[in-house]
């Protein structure tokens, strides 16, 4: 990490997640831009507009951006009801899920990796889909769980560079994607969590701040699931009511 002011990329970092790991980073001291294809960004927030799925825009952002030391791929969809089960769902969800929940961040790798600095960090954004079934989400799940995958690989591959590569899987967290989800499901069904409550976007986002920071330096190759135990509850047994603490 660079003495003076460590420099982030975070992709998708005009809301949610994303914007919110921008303003902890910012207010611990780090140089940030954030990336984003939003409409209508907010210039405070979001320095480059750029869309994760074109390699030429990401690598035009790369040369201009320089060293970094940590890359946050935060960029995602959820196009539900239109991603369903195979049979179901329309295969330009499919597409376009993929293009830019896994292609995007593969471009996203490649492009920066190689302006990152040694003990660099990259923290990409799974879900609890991928750790757990998630039903009438097939583009999505399969898109998270590659990332998974992909975690252990590049942990090994870039990890004779000094650079660590972790992963964190949310569950269901309050930001505007979670409320384009909940519009898809039928009247009455509900969430149900340990926690009775979704995740703030500053709980998982600190996170990925402690990820990217120096006291995070032999932690690579971590799947970490931010889901209040959501990930940890047995499927099939009954789920506790909510109750007083007593
Ligand atoms: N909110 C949740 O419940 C939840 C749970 C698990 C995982 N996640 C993951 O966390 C990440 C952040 O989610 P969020 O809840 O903050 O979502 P969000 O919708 O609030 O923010 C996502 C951001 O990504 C940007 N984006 C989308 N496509 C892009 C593209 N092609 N290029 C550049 N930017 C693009 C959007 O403009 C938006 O600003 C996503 O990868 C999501 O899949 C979210």
């Amino acid at each position: 990490m660079s003495a003076a002011m460590p420099v982030a990329v975070i992709t998708g970092g005009a809301r949610g997640i994303g914007g919110t790991t921008a303003a902890i980073l910012k207010d611990r001291g780090w140089k940030v831009h954030s990336l984003d294809r939003h409409p209508n960004p907010d210039p405070a927030i979001v320095s480059h507009i750029c869309d994760v799925t074109s390699d030429n825009e990401l690598h035009d952002r790369a040369s201009e951006i320089g060293e970094i030391d940590a890359l946050v791929t935060c960029a995602g969809i959820n196009l539900r009801p239109d991603d369903s089960r195979a049979e179901q769902l329309k295969l330009d969800a499919w597409h376009q899920t993929l293009a830019v929940n896994l292609t995007g961040v593969m471009l996203s790798v490649r492009a920066f990796r190689p302006s990152m600095r040694s003990d660099g960090a990259i923290v990409l954004l799974s879900s609890i889909a991928a750790l757990r079934a998630m039903p009438l989400a097939d583009a999505y799940t399969a898109s998270k769980g590659a990332l998974v995958a992909l975690t252990r690989s590049w942990s090994v591959d870039y990890g004779r560079f000094g650079i660590r590569v972790n992963c964190i899987c949310p569950g269901p967290t309050a930001t505007e994607m979670m409320s384009g989800v909940m519009e898809a499901f039928s009247a009455g069904q509900q969430l149900q969590l340990p926690q009775q409550r979704m995740a703030r976007p500053e709980e998982v986002a600190n996170l990925i701040a402690f990820l990217v920071s120096p006291e995070a330096s032999y932690i690579s190759g971590a799947i970490i699931p931010v889901d209040g135990g959501a990930a940890a509850h047995s499927a099939g047994m009954p789920f506790p009511k909510r109750r007083d603490n007593k």
